[in-house]
Parts: C-alpha cells; sequence; structure tokens
C-alpha cells in the first residue's frame, strides 16, 4: 500500500504515503494550504483541530491532530474551508456570528466543526458534543446557544454526497495525481493496512515488532509528544471484521475496532451506567477514534472500560497466526506495563454474558467532562431473596492494573444485603488495594473514596439516589 485515497471536501485525493505517521492537521495546513483547522494542543485535548470524517459509519467528529493519513482511506473528510461559502455559509457559522460566539477565534473553527458534525448527524446533546473544544475568551453560553440555534436548519446536500464516499473503492477513485505527504521522510514505506483479520494475522506473527494502530488516541501522542517512530505500523482501520458488536440471546460480542461511542450506543439499553461512564471518556472526538481494543490493549491501571467489562466477566478473545485462544479480562493484566498478550498476537474481540442489569460504574474524577479517571469503581452484586449470591467489583486507579476487589467479593458472598454487610465489606479494602499517591488522588482518598462507592451502590439499590447523591459538576 503506498497510497491512500479519500475525499477532501469533496474532492477525490490520492495521498502517496512516505511517512505513515503523518497527521492529517499537518498534511492540510502544510501540504494543503488549508489552515482553517488549527493547532492547539496537539494531543486530542483542546478540539481546535476538529474535521468531519465520514465513513460507513457515518459522520464523525475527529482531531486531526492525533489522525494519521492511512486512517483516512475510503473515508470523506471536511475541513472548515468546505462547509459553505462566504455567500452561503453553514448555519452553524451564521449562528455563532448571530449569537456572538466568538472573539479571538482561534477556537472557532473547531467548535464549528463540531456543531456542523451533529447536525449532520442530527444529535443535540450540545454539552457533550462540544465538550471536546475548549474555548478560552468568549465563554461557552453564546457557543452552546449558536449550537442550539442551528439544530432545526436544512442539513446542507453534501453531507449526503460525503455518505455516499465511501461506497467507492478507492482504487477507482478517480483522484488528482499522487500530491505525496511532504516527503519529510524517505520513501521507507513500513505502513501495512491489511483488510481482514486473516491478513492481520498472518502480517503481525511475520512482523510481531510492528505497532498496530487502531484509533491512535494512544498512539498519536507517542508520535505528537513522544516524538517515537513506530514504524513498522500496522493500521487496523480496514479490517471491517473487528468492527462489529453482535448481540445474541446469551452473549454480547465486541470487535476489538468498536469504538467507545459505538460501545456507548450498544450497551445503553442493557448497561446504562456502562454508558454514562462512556459519556464521560474524553470527549466526542475521542470516543469517536478509541476503540475498546486499544483500551485494554494498552494496559493502563486507569482505563475507564476494564473495570465495567471485568465486572459484567469479559472474555478477550486473542489470536497469533491461526491460533486462537480465550482469557479472561482480568487475568490479561499481569503487573504495570505487561499483559499477557504474545508478540504477534492481537485482540480480536471481546465477550460479555448477557445478563441482568445489576452494574454500576463510578468514575471519580477532578473535572466532570474531559479527565482522566482518579478512580473508576464498577460493581455487579446479585442479591437473591436478600442474600449476596454473586459479586464481581472491579477498580481502576487503585492498584498497577485494573484489578478485582477479591476480598470484598469474600466479605460480600453469603451475606445479607444489609447495611451492616456493606461496613464488613469495607474493611476489606485495604486487602485487596494499596493504591499510589500521584497528581490525581492521595492513597488515602482513593481507598475512602472506594469504601463510600460500596456503599453508594447499595444505598442506590435501595432507591436512595439523584438528588441526595448525586453531585453536579
Ligand atoms: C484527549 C484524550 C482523552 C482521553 N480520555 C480517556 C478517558 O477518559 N478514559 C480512558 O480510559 N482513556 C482515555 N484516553 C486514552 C485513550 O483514548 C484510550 O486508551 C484508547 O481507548 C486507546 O484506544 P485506541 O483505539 O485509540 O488505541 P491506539 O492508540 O491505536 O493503541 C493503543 C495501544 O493498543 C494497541 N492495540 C490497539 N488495538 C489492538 C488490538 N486489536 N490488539 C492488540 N493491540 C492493540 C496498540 O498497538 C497500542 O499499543 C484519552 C486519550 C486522549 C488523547
Ligand atoms: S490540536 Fe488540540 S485537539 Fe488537536
Ligand atoms: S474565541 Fe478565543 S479561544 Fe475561543
Amino acid at each position: 500500500m503506498t497510497e491512500v485515497a479519500f475525499l477532501l471536501n469533496g474532492t477525490p485525493m490520492r495521498v502517496a504515503i512516505t511517512d505513515p505517521t503523518r497527521t492529517l492537521l499537518d498534511w492540510l495546513r502544510e501540504d494543503r494550504g488549508l489552515t482553517g483547522t488549527k493547532e492547539g494542543c496537539n494531543e486530542g485535548d483542546c478540539g481546535a483541530c476538529t474535521v468531519m470524517v465520514t465513513g460507513t459509519d457515518g459522520p464523525r467528529a475527529l482531531n486531526a491532530c492525533i489522525l494519521f493519513l492511512p486512517q483516512l482511506q475510503g473515508k470523506a473528510v471536511r475541513t472548515v474551508e468546505g462547509i459553505g461559502t462566504p455567500d452561503s455559509p453553514h448555519p452553524a457559522q451564521t449562528a455563532m456570528v448571530d449569537h456572538h460566539a466568538s472573539q479571538c477565534g482561534y477556537c472557532t473553527p473547531g467548535f464549528v466543526m463540531s456543531m456542523v458534525t451533529a447536525h449532520a448527524s442530527g444529535a443535540t446533546d450540545h454539552d457533550d458534543q462540544l465538550a471536546g473544544n475548549l474555548c478560552r475568551c468568549t465563554g461557552y453560553a453564546p457557543i452552546l446557544r449558536a449550537a442550539h440555534a442551528t439544530t432545526a436548519a436544512p442539513v446542507p446536500d453534501w453531507v449526503a454526497q460525503d455518505r455516499a464516499a465511501p461506497i467507492f473503492l478507492p482504487e477507482i477513485l478517480p483522484g488528482e495525481s499522487p500530491s505525496g505527504d511532504g516527503g519529510r521522510q524517505p520513501p521507507a514505506l513500513a505502513c501495512h493496512m491489511p483488510r481482514s483479520t486473516d491478513e492481520l494475522a498472518t502480517l503481525y506473527a511475520a512482523h510481531p515488532e510492528a505497532t498496530l494502530v487502531a484509533g491512535a488516541t494512544d498512539v498519536g501522542l507517542w508520535v505528537t509528544k513522544g516524538m517515537q517512530d513506530i514504524r513498522p505500523a500496522i493500521f487496523l482501520a480496514q479490517v471491517a471484521e473487528l468492527r462489529g458488536i453482535a448481540m445474541t440471546d446469551t452473549e454480547i460480542r465486541i470487535g476489538a475496532m468498536a469504538s467507545l461511542a459505538d460501545l456507548r450506543a450498544a450497551i445503553a439499553p442493557l448497561h446504562p451506567s456502562f454508558a454514562e461512564l462512556i459519556r464521560r471518556y474524553g470527549s466526542e472526538q475521542v470516543r469517536n477514534a478509541a476503540t475498546v481494543g486499544g483500551n485494554i490493549a494498552n494496559g493502563s491501571p486507569i482505563g475507564d472500560s476494564p473495570p465495567p467489562l471485568i465486572a459484567l466477566g469479559a472474555t478477550l478473545h486473542l489470536r497469533h497466526g491461526t491460533t486462537r485462544r480465550t482469557l479472561s479480562l482480568e487475568d490479561f493484566f499481569i503487573g504495570y506495563g505487561k499483559q499477557d498478550r504474545r508478540p504477534g498476537e492481537f485482540l480480536e474481540a471481546i465477550t460479555l454474558p448477557r445478563q441482568p442489569d445489576r452494574l454500576r460504574v463510578y468514575k471519580i474524577s477532578k473535572r466532570f467532562d474531559q479527565d482522566i479517571s482518579a478512580l473508576c469503581g464498577a460493581f455487579n452484586i446479585t442479591v437473591i431473596d436478600g442474600t449476596v449470591t454473586a459479586a464481581r467489583i472491579a477498580f481502576g486507579g487503585m492498584a498497577a492494573t485494573p484489578k478485582r476487589a477479591a476480598a470484598v467479593e469474600a466479605a460480600l458472598l453469603g451475606q445479607p444485603w444489609t447495611e451492616a454487610t456493606i461496613a464488613t465489606a469495607q474493611g476489606a479494602f485495604a486487602q485487596d488495594f494499596a493504591p499510589i499517591d500521584d497528581m490525581r488522588a492521595s492513597a488515602a482518598y482513593r481507598l475512602e473514596t472506594a469504601r463510600n462507592l460500596l456503599h453508594r451502590y447499595w444505598l442506590e439499590d435501595q432507591g436512595i439516589r439523584a438528588s441526595v447523591l448525586e453531585v453536579t459538576p
């Protein structure tokens, strides 16, 4: 694979890839002269670089600063230059003017592109849609008013054209000649884009030294902040088989490449507390890019999806060449930065047993939106006839890995579901966890909060909640 083909503002592009880690942001600004897309943080936090990318899953807002060109294969990209004209601006642009929603203007194209994408996909939860865009001078109220004002306007025709774009095979796109990515690197390809799991399995087994790139919300920062050379890189974006989420009467199967946004939509009817956790995961742009597989495979002790997945009894499906094996998610995490994954082995899917919803997940962070967890606790406790018959409790941020609270679970099992049992079980947290002090929270705070979350779970189960317990951010 030497070229990537996609639509840019409606125009077919074929870009020769000489550096697979060239970001869309750099390419737009430096090669195409499209400087409306701004660079703020270069790490996915500020949203100044937001663009709309339409694939088979519809329009998505993404951060161009941590989006590599090979991830765009077969997609349609819109930047702020491609959404309207001075005589006929996009309704979001008109609304921003009408509501005095811009001052210095640096953040404005990013906000507009988040609004344009929400408008194209019919989303009206504007607080969530815009939580990944930061503004230093205007203040958010006028911007939110502009977003609300945009909602009722007709969707421009080009949105449908972009939606149709992914049906074109890149090979037959009548694009312009390859424009190159600026030729910053020697043409050392080292960029692979398999199209099936079989192809991926063969390739990765043969090149176990390669970096797998899923949504690049971690790997992107290794490049933009860590200045790492991740070549050879294997991009998973074209492996459609890894993306799906399938449900049967007994099982939920989540493809490793399912995005957090897709998981949120699929899990909401079954385990609404899990979906609510995902609402607070990064931002709309991050949730659209980040994958469930990446959030597990990176082995982070503060990744948000492992605690609820462990509490729900998740099984990992790993593959090396033609060999497949399964593993309980909690057994995957061996120690800090160490996972049970062989060189050349990759994660294909995660399965969960279907079960009645007893799950509650609590994310504790300094900010409500866009913040990494200080700790994240997930509780799945079954009570039959007033007695605890099963308990799966898992935490992130309390140990070197996501970890089950085995002693707490043991203190609950077989006991009456009473406040006295909760008080006893709270004492077992110190056997399970010896958390660290760091900038997010002290060890004492973490331990005390974990104990309180168990109590909160019990109180909520008694119907005592919301107005008393919910803290308004
Ligand atoms: C602004 C911002 C906010 C964030 N907020 C949160 C948050 O609130 N909560 C949270 O948990 N995380 C957060 N993150 C971290 C990040 O989003 C997650 O860890 C994410 O899930 C990683 O997934 P990805 O698809 O982007 O993985 P990538 O960055 O592509 O890859 C991550 C790692 O997983 C490996 N990998 C990917 N897929 C596979 C596979 N199928 N098999 C084997 N290995 C694989 C890669 O090789 C790499 O080592 C945030 C990141 C950013 C930039
Ligand atoms: S530049 Fe800040 S999110 Fe991309
Ligand atoms: S208008 Fe200046 S940063 Fe938003």
